[in-house]
């Protein structure tokens, strides 16, 4: 069991947008001395304590391998092919009309679940020009990389601490981004 574990099962974890999460945490009365910006360091703990290092690692190396030609290196939609893909000019991926999602993006992210973002990776943007991985990884790996695609938007307390997290994360957003419905399906 993740530490997280004893505050939110994975399945809960992965059903939930982080900016669902930062709601609920919100209005716990508890919680009600921390600011905004302390209650998103712990949506990032709670990413942090429902991932491993291996598993960073791992979606790390499959980002680079297979995503960052259109996602960019940085996660910002601006990879090597991403001016081709928006111009409906790339052959081989049938009619390509927007660009590859940027994950630096909080508005979107943030109110993504990591179940919606890893529907996305093995179904594919039907109609644009992100390819289905369904048949290609395992849901592992697939996992790995929605943890991965989350370090766009938190960042790790120490990248060398292993698993177990001190719960020093830092969310890097505006708490004024959290849609106020709790984020998207
Ligand atoms: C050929 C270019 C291309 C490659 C390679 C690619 N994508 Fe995409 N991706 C796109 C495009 C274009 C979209 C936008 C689709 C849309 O908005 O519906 C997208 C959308 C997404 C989304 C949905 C984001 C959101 O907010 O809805 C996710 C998640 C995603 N890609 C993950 C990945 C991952 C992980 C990989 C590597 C395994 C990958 N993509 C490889 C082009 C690509």
């Amino acid at each position: 069991m993740t530490p997280a574990g004893r505050f939110l099962s994975l399945d809960d974890y992965r059903r939930q947008s982080p900016a669902q999460t930062w709601h609920a945490l919100r209005s716990h009365p508890v919680l009600a001395d921390l600011t905004d910006m302390q209650v998103w360091d712990l949506v990032a703990w709670v990413w942090e304590a429902n991932t491993t290092a291996g598993a960073l690692r791992e979606g790390a190396a499959l980002y680079r391998a297979n995503c960052a030609a259109c996602h960019g290196e940085a996660g910002r939609g601006d990879g090597v092919m991403a001016a081709a893909l928006a111009g409906d000019t790339l052959a081989g991926f049938g009619h390509s009309t927007k660009s590859p999602a940027d994950f630096g993006e909080p508005q979107s992210m943030l109110g993504a679940s990591p179940a919606l973002l890893q529907g996305k990776i093995v179904r594919g943007g039907m109609g644009t020009g992100m390819p289905y991985w369904g048949p290609i990884f395992t849901e592992e790996q697939s996992w790995a990389l929605v943890d991965y695609l989350y370090t766009f938007q938190f960042q790790r307390s120490s990248p060398e601490a292993g698993v177990e997290p001190p719960g020093r994360v830092h969310g890097s957003l505006d708490p004024s981004v959290a849609p106020p419905g709790g984020g998207r399906r």
